[in-house]
């Protein structure tokens, strides 16, 4: 890769900066003896591709954000290990815990006065923030946990994304002006409602609002990535994490957040607009960059970009063409996404789906079992000259400008159709086949966006409820599993539907429908310009239970809502995600394959 003199002093400038870093660090950064030649083991971005170790590196990777609060280390090593063994090569898992409230009074919520977190008696946590002061657990319950995960894939020649805060930490009653209910909060309290375990769900590791509680008055979420004070204790967070592993081969590469946004649970300034959330990125990739100018920095964004957006870095001068691929290799046509393209080519596939349903009708077509589409069912049609809320800036995120960020090294993309809209609904197919025909869409525009800046794109997460996972579903902007108790009520259709427990909903696909998604969004992922795509997220069993942890006793407080307790002890958190107990294997299968039809190991 050609690099402009700019960066080239800037990769100096950042050697020098991390070699302060790296002095000023604790003593339990591993140094290692890294050569240069060993510099091909750290992943790096060429031509639209990752590489490693001399070769283009493709993957399929899984999510397990729960690593660093597993009780011991043979459980994290465990999971490592049979998650090597599905042929998996990454995974993203979280190097953030901005901590978790303990009980508030409703008199402290009626005041509304500063935010208390405490240091819980059981558990891991990295990072303390209390009463505008924060303090980084550098103990064995805190950052050891995570130089262990790292330590353990370093071992099993893993790879892992490591996020470095959430964009979402929901605490209903807190964020609610007119809450009195202390109730209405998060409440791990054990045997009391709600009683997910500590840092079950992902969204229960703190996050972007922690600090915005914390250090500000008017308490919106955008101040997080504008208040200097908070911008500042982030650097300060970010330094202390990323500057242990400056040296592993295990890191693949940075994640800034997941899925930064203007919005989360605290709503967001009307000011806020994507500028803003691309101007943190460039600072803050930046100093991460400067930290560590080994691996790479990405956002970690959903992927919301927006098509008509001013942009802080503008496609300027346009890509070169990619040069012809080798025999058998894939072909890439680097033509820059338009809108007018965009809705050109949406309107051809509907006609498409238009005739062949035509073509099909008095046939059985549309025996597919149409199961309700939470949220997704608000998407109805957008007007034909839009190109929708995850294309027009509406989250005030432009992925693809902060992908042209020089100090950004790959993109990043998600997608949970039970959670966000990506399209328009084509009225000629069942529900089913819409959410596969917009996920492969989306997969497709990610990877037209990335082309057209010349890095290399990560699918980082996708899901998708089945019908036997829809009681344990939580939503990533609510604590509370919304069909948790009508699993409880309903009767389990015939013939499938019937999970472990008898649980099932209305809600969610059937485990055929998951298994036809995930294969189809693997190989199109993979097909087009995307280096790899990492399913959310995996699930271990035989973990060790320890009271006031993330792995509870079941009979203590894995319940979810009032639903029936479906976990088998020791079981991996599962937030409607999990890879169930009957549906594991063809799930596993599903990666395995796709892993092997990388053909490198
Ligand atoms: C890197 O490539 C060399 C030569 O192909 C190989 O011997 C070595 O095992 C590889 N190392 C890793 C960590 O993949
Ligand atoms: C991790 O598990 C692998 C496979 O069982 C084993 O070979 C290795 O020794 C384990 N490492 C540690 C540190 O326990
Ligand atoms: C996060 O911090 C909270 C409280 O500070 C703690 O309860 C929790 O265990 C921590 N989790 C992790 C994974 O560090
Ligand atoms: C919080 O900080 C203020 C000053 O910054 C100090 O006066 C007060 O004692 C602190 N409160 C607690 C509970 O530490
Ligand atoms: C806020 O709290 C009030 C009073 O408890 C409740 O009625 C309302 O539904 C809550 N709103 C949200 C958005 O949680
Ligand atoms: C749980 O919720 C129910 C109904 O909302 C309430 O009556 C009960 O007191 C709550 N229990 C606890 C331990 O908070
Ligand atoms: C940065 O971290 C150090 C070590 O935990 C702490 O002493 C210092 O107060 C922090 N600074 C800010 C601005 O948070
Ligand atoms: C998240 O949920 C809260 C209610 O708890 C709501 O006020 C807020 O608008 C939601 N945010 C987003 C981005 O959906
Ligand atoms: C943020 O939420 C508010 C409502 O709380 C909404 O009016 C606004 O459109 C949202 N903005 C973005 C950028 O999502
Ligand atoms: C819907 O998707 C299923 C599974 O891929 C497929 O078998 C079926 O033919 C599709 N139906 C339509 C109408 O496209
Ligand atoms: C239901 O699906 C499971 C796999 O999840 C399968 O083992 C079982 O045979 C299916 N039952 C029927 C009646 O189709
Ligand atoms: C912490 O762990 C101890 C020992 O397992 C247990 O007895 C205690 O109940 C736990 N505390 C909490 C708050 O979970």
């Amino acid at each position: 890769m050609r690099l402009p003199v700019a960066s080239l002093l800037l990769v100096l400038l950042s050697a020098c900066l991390a070699t302060a870093a790296k002095k000023t660090s604790p003593s339990r950064t591993r140094p290692r003896a890294i050569t240069k030649r060993q510099n091909s083991l750290f992943i790096s971005a060429s031509g639209g591709d990752f590489h490693h170790n001399g070769s283009r590196f493709d993957f399929v990777g899984t999510n397990a954000y729960w690593l660093a609060s597993l009780n011991n280390d043979k459980d994290i090593n465990d999971t490592i290990q049979s998650i090597k063994a599905a042929g998996i090569k990454v995974i993203r898992t979280w190097a953030f815990n901005g901590s978790s409230p303990v009980p508030y009074s409703p008199l402290e919520i009626l005041t509304r006065r500063q935010d208390v977190d405490e240091i819980p008696v059981n558990g891991t946590w990295l990072q303390l923030i209390k009463n505008g002061t924060f303090t980084v657990n550098e103990g064995p319950n805190g950052l050891q946990r995570l130089d262990k995960v790292v330590e353990l894939a370093e071992q099993a020649g893993m790879f892992l994304i490591l996020s470095l805060t959430n964009n979402w930490n929901p605490l209903p009653g807190i964020d609610n002006t007119t809450a009195t209910q202390a109730l209405e909060r998060r409440d791990v309290t054990v045997g009391s409602n709600n009683t997910l375990p500590r840092n079950f769900l992902s969204n229960d590791y703190g996050g972007m609002d922690v600090y915005v509680r914390q250090l500000t008055e008017s308490k919106t979420h955008d101040e997080f990535f504008q208040n200097q004070a908070i911008i500042n204790a982030f650097k300060n967070y970010t330094t202390q994490v990323v500057s242990r592993y400056i040296n592993s081969p295990a890191i693949f590469g940075w994640e800034l957040a997941n899925d930064a946004r203007c919005n989360s649970t605290l709503p967001s300034a009307p000011t806020c607009v994507t500028t803003i959330v691309t101007s943190w990125h460039a600072d803050l990739s930046s100093h991460v960059a400067s930290v560590d100018p080994n691996h790479l920095v990405a956002s970690g964004t959903h992927g919301f970009a927006c098509m008509s957006c001013p942009k802080l870095f503008p496609l300027n001068p346009p890509p070169k063409p990619q040069p012809s691929p080798a025999p058998g290799k894939k072909v890439r046509r680097v033509v820059p996404l338009t809108k007018e393209r965009l809705l050109r080519e949406r309107t051809d596939l509907m006609k498409r789906n238009r005739a062949a349903r035509i073509r099909s009708e008095g046939s059985s077509a549309g025996g597919i079992k149409i199961r309700g589409r939470w949220l997704a069912s608000h998407t109805a049609r957008q007007s034909d000259s839009s190109p929708g809320s995850a294309l027009d800036g509406a989250h005030g995120v432009d992925s693809q400008d902060i992908l042209n960020i020089p100090t950004i090294g790959f993109g990043t993309f998600q997608l949970f159709p039970d959670q966000n809209v990506y399209g328009p609904d084509d009225p000629s197919l069942p529900p089913f086949n819409n959410t596969l025909q917009q996920g492969i869409q989306w997969i497709q525009t990610q990877s037209q966006l990335a082309q057209a800046v010349g890095k290399p794109l990560a699918l980082t997460a996708f899901g998708l409820v089945t019908q036997q996972n829809a009681p344990a579903f939580v939503p990533f902007n609510t604590t509370t599993a919304p069909f948790a108790s009508e699993a409880a009520s309903s009767t389990p259709p015939p013939g499938n539907g019937t999970a472990v427990g008898g649980i099932s909903s209305a809600f969610g696909v059937s485990p055929a429908e998951q298994d036809s998604a995930y294969s189809q969004w693997l190989s199109t992922s993979l097909q087009n310009a995307v280096g790899g795509a990492m399913q959310y997220q995996w699930t271990q069993e035989g973990l060790t239970p320890a009271p006031g942890t993330t792995i509870s006793t079941p009979t203590n407080d894995n319940t979810l809502g009032t639903a029936p307790n479906t976990n088998t002890l020791g079981e991996s958190p599962n937030d409607g995600y999990g890879i169930s107990s009957t549906g594991a294997d063809g799930i596993q299968g599903i990666l395995s394959n796709a892993a092997a039809s990388i053909g490198r190991v």
